[in-house]
């Protein structure tokens, strides 16, 4: 799948973003070695921590699916500047990509570009507790 379809999928998630709160919708599309694609928006609460980041959507969904690798994952904000990953989310991907390719994209195509590594140096993994 090309970026710009990747961008697509990740917009049409954004159009069903809730996120009353915020007002700062947010798409995901995270893509499988396999090319398969898993979708997610931002999905707020009255209970503000209850909600949850786009990212970490898209991921539930993908291993419900049975997905566990994944490649690249593009980001959507109405934002003017892209939108990078926030700490959590980035803590959840690295657990089963950490060579994860990261693109977030504005509405008017500005394009950020970061590895998972660049952004989560030194990550916590499952092999981190094996030296418990
Ligand atoms: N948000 C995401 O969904 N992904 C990000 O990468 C950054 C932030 C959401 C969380 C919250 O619903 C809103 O954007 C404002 O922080």
């Amino acid at each position: 799948m090309s970026l710009d379809d990747l961008r697509r999928a990740a917009d049409a998630a954004r159009a069903n973003a809730w996120c009353p709160y915020s007002h700062y919708p947010v798409g995901a599309a995270l893509e499988t070695d396999d090319g398969r694609v898993f979708v997610g928006c931002n999905v707020e609460n009255a209970s503000y921590p209850a909600g949850i980041c786009a990212e970490r959507v898209a991921l539930g969904t993908a291993i419900a699916h049975g997905a566990r690798r994944f490649v690249r994952v593009v980001i959507t904000s109405a934002a003017a500047e892209p939108t990078p990953p926030c700490g959590i989310c980035r803590q959840a991907l690295v657990e089963f990509a950490p060579a994860l390719e990261i693109f977030a994209v504005t509405p008017d195509g500005r394009t950020a570009h970061w590895s998972l590594a660049a952004l989560l140096p030194a990550p916590f993994t499952p092999a981190s507790l094996e030296n418990a």
